[in-house]
């Protein structure tokens, strides 16, 4: 790649894992700017970027709302040299394929992708697994792999939803998207708040404001993580409201309660304040 290209790359996160890999490709690119798709896409296109990254987590077996509504709303080079990055515990299902259907409805389309195993962080539902001790350095390690190709302007084609994801989508997912931005109605504050704001600049959905002291939800949750996990006095807590349970009453909600004493997880490398920053620069 000449060194005088513009390269850029745009991240979503909630606990760090996909921002530590938008930093790691843009590193090794080098000449290379990371942007957080919390950025109103109209300030921030890509209309003469030769290089075009999209870096997420995974979420409910394809793209989050807050990706799909970035991207849709971005102007790009549909001539760039255009790559993905999921990072993800399990399921990469439909994100792929539904990044490269909005592409091409910009006449562009999806030359790289690579789905990165990771932490799993829905911390509302199970403890953070696998631990960090293995699985930090094999993310480190398969990151640079895929820098690499990047690098080298490798295309491949993408995995797809499986048979078993198809089959179970419908009968699971909408419902439970039905609820989601909903889903912060679960959430109280303990006594340990210390009312430092920190939830509120981490939000990607700019959900939180500190009202009277105390953390207060907007009802517009993605459902991240990423109040929980930056939280410096764990005090944000989780319990699926009952009156939810009338709408929706799962096996999955059944689950979803953060106790006090749970571990939360963020990315080790990436601190609540790289999430406060939206826009750096790797030369
Ligand atoms: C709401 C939510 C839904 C998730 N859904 C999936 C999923 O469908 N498949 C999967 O493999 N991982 C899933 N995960 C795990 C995340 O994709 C994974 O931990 C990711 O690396 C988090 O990235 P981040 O640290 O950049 O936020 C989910 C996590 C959350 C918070």
């Amino acid at each position: 790649m000449a060194k005088s290209e513009k390269r850029t790359i745009y991240y979503f996160t909630g606990t760090g894992n996909s921002l530590r890999a938008a930093q790691v490709v843009a590193k090794a690119l080098g000449n290379a700017e990371i942007i957080s798709m919390r950025c109103n896409p109209a300030d921030v296109p890509a209309t003469d970027s030769d290089v075009i990254g999209f870096v997420f987590p995974i979420y409910h077996w394809t793209l989050t709302e807050a990706v799909y509504e970035f991207i849709s709303k971005l102007s790009i080079n549909p001539n760039a040299y255009i790559f993905a990055v999921s990072t993800l515990c399990r399921i990469n299902g439909y994100a792929f394929e539904v990044l490269d259907e909005l592409l091409k409805q910009k006449g562009a389309s999806l030359q790289y992708a690579k789905r990165i195993y990771s932490i799993a962080n829905l911390c509302i539902v199970y403890p953070p697994f696998p631990s960090e001790r293995g699985m930090i350095p094999k993310m480190e390690s398969n990151l640079k792999k895929a820098a690499n190709e990047i690098q080298n302007r490798r295309t491949n084609s993408y995995s797809k939803a499986g048979v078993l994801t198809r089959l179970l989508y419908p009968h699971t997912m909408p419902q439970y998207l039905s609820i989601l931005h909903e889903i912060d109605k679960g959430f109280s504050v303990s006594e340990s708040c210390i009312s430092c704001g920190v939830c509120s600049h981490v939000c990607p959905r700019k959900n939180i404001s500190i009202v009277n002291g105390s953390p207060t939800f907007s009802h517009n949750c993605s459902c991240c993580m990423a109040c929980v996990a930056y939280c410096p006095t764990k005090a944000i807590q989780y319990r699926y409201p009952k009156e939810q349970r009338a709408v929706l009453d799962t096996f999955f909600t059944r689950r979803m309660n953060l106790p006090a004493k749970r571990k939360r997880y963020h990315h080790p490398y990436i601190a609540a304040q790289d999430l406060m920053l939206d826009r750096m620069r790797f030369d």
